[in-house]
Order: structure tokens, then C-alpha cells, then sequence
């Protein structure tokens, strides 16, 4: 049995346990995954000591403590350090190491939906910690130029200033660009606020638009949800929705946390199976809500 979790806050209605519940059906391994809401960035190193003790071969990250947890690591993967944010912590002889495997998710859901980055223009909707998995993800896959757009300037220049060191030959700017094909929304809007008319520009027919966001699951007696958000809602492309990304970030997690690994052309059965039990009659919950 592998002990693990999750901390941030807000996260009474996470669906990561739900999730590591799922895979101990379909892993070869059994989790048992436990929440410990963690408010404030300042309370941070109790809770890591706290984490060790109770034997947790490790835990996932999520709003507010992605960047506040890198600098009380041991060690970080390249990949999280050049994105500065962790999202999964393994705990190995009393040792913590962090990962972005928000990146891992994009990189497999893009490449899934047989959109390759190189020579493109893409947008990116955001400047948190989301955003710069896309950002990362997108730069790395050799795409032209990066367009990030986001409500607050200094958080996006922050976040150019990074990017345009790490992929200098990749034109980044906060500015609209012409001629994108990639369009992703690495903020909330949408699923917790109205989608803004801007956040529905698109490209020409066969674009690629990826949506972080994922829709508050409810299962009705109809069972007509779906996880198209409206950022996905009609476009004329391939669409990649939040929770394809919630689940592949999950399973990338279990496999650092001790689950046998799991092969790539593994990865998109799992998700077909896993999405079907979070919707259909099986699926873990049983008071009929699926929230996130
Ligand atoms: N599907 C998945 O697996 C997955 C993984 C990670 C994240 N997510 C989701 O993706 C979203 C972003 O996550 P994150 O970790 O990047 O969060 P974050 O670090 O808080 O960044 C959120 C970004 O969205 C912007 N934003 C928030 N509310 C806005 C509003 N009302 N109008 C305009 N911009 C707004 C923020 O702008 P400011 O900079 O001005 O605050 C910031 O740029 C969240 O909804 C999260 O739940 C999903």
C-alpha cells in the first residue's frame, strides 16, 4: 500500500482521491491518498516534516503552494525547475523531490490530439503555474512564437522575461499574435467565472485548443455531462479537455510515487477507462456528485 496525498487549499472537493482510488484498481498497486489542506505558504515546513512522519511516499501540489514549495525541497526535476512550480513530491529515504507533471500531461495530451508545436504560433490564456507548464512545454516542442495573455502585466512579463532566457530563439510577447493555431486557457474563466469573448478567439479550422479548466462534475439520471468546456465549446479543431490533463497529471504522480511504470501507449487506455468510471454507474461516488 502506497500512502500519499495532496496539499493546498481549497481541497475538501479535490478529485485526486477519487482518482488514486481508481488507479488502485487498474495500477497493480494500492494507494491510500489522504487530503491535509495547507493554507498558507508560511506553514509549509511543519507540514513537510508531518508528511515524512506519517510515511507518505509522496504527495501532490496544488493552489496556493506550486512556486512557495520548490526552495524547501531537496531536489527538484529539470523540468520543474525551469517552469518554477511543483505539482508532485516524491519521499525517499526522508528526501523530498519535486516534479511538474502538469508539463507530462500537456506534452501527452498534445501529442495524443497530433498537434505538434514546432514552427507554430500558439496563445496561451494566463501567467500562473499552468500557464508555464503550457509555455514550457510549447517553447521546448520547438513552436515559433509564444503569445501570453493575462490580467495582470507584471505576472506576464515575469513570466516572458523567464521564458525568452530559456528559448531565445522563440519570439514570446504579451501582445495578440497573428496566425495561431494553438490556443490554450491556463486560467480558471470558464469554470469558475464567465468565459470572456476574447478567450474565444481562435485559428483556422484544425487549430488545437487545450483547456486546463475542467467542469464541476455532476452526474444527472440523463448522465449528459461532458467535460467540453466554454473555452472548447464549438470550435472547428481538436480539443483537449482539463480532466484529460487532471488524469494524465494523476497517473504520471502514482508512477513517481512507487506504481509500476507505465508505458506511454498505456497512458490513453487508462484515461478512457478512468474517465468512463468517474461518469458511469460504477464510478466511486456514491451520493451522485463528482465535483472537483
Ligand atoms: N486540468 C488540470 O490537470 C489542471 C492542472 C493545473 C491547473 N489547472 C487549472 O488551471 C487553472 C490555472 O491554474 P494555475 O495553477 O496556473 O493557477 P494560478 O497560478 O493561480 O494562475 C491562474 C491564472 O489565471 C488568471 N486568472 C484567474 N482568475 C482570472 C480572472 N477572473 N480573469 C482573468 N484572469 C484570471 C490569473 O491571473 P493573475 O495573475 O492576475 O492572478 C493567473 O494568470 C486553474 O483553474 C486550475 O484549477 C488544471
Amino acid at each position: 500500500m502506497i500512502k500519499a496525498g495532496l496539499i493546498g487549499s481549497p481541497i475538501r472537493r479535490s478529485l485526486s482521491p477519487r482518482l488514486f482510488c481508481i488507479f488502485s484498481s487498474l495500477l497493480d498497486e494500492t494507494f491510500s491518498y489522504s487530503l491535509l489542506e495547507t493554507r498558507k505558504p508560511e506553514g509549509l515546513e511543519p507540514v513537510l516534516a508531518r508528511i515524512k512522519a506519517m510515511g507518505w511516499r509522496g504527495f501532490n501540489v496544488t493552489l496556493p503552494l506550486k512556486e512557495a514549495v520548490a526552495p524547501l525541497l531537496d531536489a527538484l526535476s529539470p523540468e520543474a525547475r525551469a517552469i518554477g512550480a511543483v505539482n508532485a513530491v516524491t519521499v525517499k529515504r526522508g528526501r523530498l523531490k519535486g516534479y511538474n507533471t502538469d508539463a507530462f500531461a500537456v506534452r501527452l495530451a498534445l501529442r495524443e490530439a497530433g498537434c505538434r508545436p514546432r514552427g507554430r504560433v500558439c496563445t496561451v490564456w494566463g501567467a500562473g503555474g499552468a500557464a508555464r507548464a503550457a509555455v514550457w512545454v510549447l517553447a521546448r516542442a520547438g513552436a515559433t512564437a509564444v503569445s501570453v495573455r493575462g490580467r495582470s502585466p507584471v505576472r506576464v512579463k515575469a513570466l516572458l522575461r523567464v521564458f525568452s532566457r530559456l528559448f531565445p530563439s522563440v519570439r514570446f510577447t504579451a501582445a495578440a499574435l497573428p496566425g495561431s493555431t494553438v490556443f490554450v486557457n491556463a486560467t480558471p474563466l470558464g469554470m469558475y467565472a464567465p468565459l470572456p469573448p476574447a478567450l474565444r478567439a481562435g485559428g483556422p479550422p484544425g487549430s488545437f485548443y487545450l483547456d486546463f479548466a475542467y467542469p464541476p462534475l455532476k452526474r444527472t439520471s440523463k448522465r449528459s455531462i461532458s467535460p467540453i468546456t466554454p473555452f472548447l465549446e464549438g470550435r472547428r479543431g481538436k480539443t483537449i479537455p482539463g480532466l484529460d490533463l487532471l488524469i494524465y497529471q494523476a497517473l504520471k504522480s502514482a508512477e513517481l510515487f512507487g506504481a509500476p511504470d507505465i508505458p506511454t501507449s498505456r497512458f490513453l487506455k487508462l484515461k478512457i477507462k478512468i474517465t468512463a468510471e468517474l461518469y458511469g454507474p460504477k464510478g466511486p461516488d456514491a451520493n451522485g456528485s463528482l465535483d472537483s
